[in-house]
């Protein structure tokens, strides 16, 4: 039977590049004569049917732009059957017969749990932590990881005119992928990622020694998540005079907006557009992902359910090529 209206939403951590997926969505489902409803902020606009009809002229110049316009939300209560019933009735009511979640990997748990009410449900992978398992690409990585090398680079700039070492701070609560590449592209001294430990002592002399070997700066890239912090390092470091004097960059949210690359236009696109394809195969309960054979869908039992970890080999070949 031919699908007549979908809905769509984003969810958790916004991330550059969904608004690109949206566009993608709402474009192709025009093309196969498909209603879209865009759902506003989450799953919690959903619960409180908060929603309005996209047409193809309602996506019109967002594809470059950051953020996402049909907002997000973190929804705690979402957790709870009672919550998810509330949603079916309201996408029910609505006469939405599949819906597209774009986020994160929680985002992702929540698009199973509807899907496991019999109503058809595809995900796609939005977030700059690269943690959803499934997909070798999550929307907005490539835009964050160009923000933080950029930033990266114009800190070694001016901690080579100072002689300093530079702590940065990145995002990362529980996966440290954007430190280990950021380590990789921007050659630092040290990285400091949740998967790894490291002690203070071990940071003093890693310092100490490119200090000695005669590097003019020193670069040393935090993730979030990282057992030590930033503050506790550079306060270590002061007091044990490595050489360079400390400052200390936290990144935060910067990397989250901005106007997404290229790869994060085309890949939201890709992803987009196959999310739409999916629901009119009639496939459910899956997740668009991106692996070496190109676009692939994948269950969202097993996303729901794994971790994307980062390759921590980067690690050794970093150390290596920081000599
Ligand atoms: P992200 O999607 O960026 O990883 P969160 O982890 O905050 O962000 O998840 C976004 C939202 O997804 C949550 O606020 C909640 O509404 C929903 N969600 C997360 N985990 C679950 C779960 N186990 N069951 C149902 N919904 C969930
Ligand atoms: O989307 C994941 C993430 O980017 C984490 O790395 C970070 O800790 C978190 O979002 C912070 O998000 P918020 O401030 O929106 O809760």
């Amino acid at each position: 039977m031919k699908i007549r209206r979908i809905g769509v939403l984003t969810s958790g951590g916004d991330a550059p590049g969904i608004n690109a997926c949206i566009r993608a969505v709402v474009r192709i489902a025009v093309d196969h004569e498909i209603e879209v409803i865009g759902i506003l902020e989450g799953f919690d606009g959903l619960i409180r049917g908060e929603m309005k009809e996209l047409r193809a002229r309602d996506v019109g110049g967002i594809l470059g732009k950051g953020g996402t316009f049909l907002r997000t939300a973190r929804c705690p209560a979402f957790r709870e059957p009672k919550s998810q019933r509330k949603a079916l009735r309201e996408l029910n009511e609505t006469e939405i017969e599949g819906l597209i979640v774009i986020g994160g990997d929680g985002s992702m748990r929540g698009a199973h749990a509807l899907a496991g009410f019999n109503f058809p449900v595809v995900g796609v992978p939005s977030s700059i932590d690269n943690d959803v398992w499934g997909t070798d690409m999550s929307i907005g990585v490539d835009t964050a990881l160009n923000t933080i090398m950029n930033a990266v680079d114009k800190l070694r700039d001016t901690a080579t005119s100072h002689e300093r070492v530079f702590l940065v701070e990145t995002m990362g609560r529980e996966c440290g992928y954007l430190a280990l590449n950021i380590g990789v592209v921007c050659g630092a001294e040290v990285i400091l990622v949740p998967e790894m430990e490291m002690t203070l002592q071990q940071v003093a002399e890693a310092i100490e020694s490119a200090y000695a070997r005669g590097k003019s700066h020193a670069i040393i890239i935090v993730s979030e998540g990282a057992s030590l912090k930033v503050g506790a390092i550079a306060d270590y470091l002061d007091a044990q005079e490595v050489g360079f004097e400390t400052r200390v960059t936290i990144l935060g949210h910067v990397p989250r907006g901005g106007s997404p690359s290229a790869f994060d236009r085309m890949l939201a696109t890709r992803m987009g557009v196959e999310a739409v394809n999916a629901l009119i195969e009639g496939k459910t309960d899956v997740m668009v992902g991106l692996d070496d054979q190109g676009i692939i869908l994948v269950p969202l039992e097993q996303v729901a359910a794994c971790s994307r970890e980062p390759n921590v080999d980067f690690y050794s070949m970093a150390m290596i090529l920081a000599r």
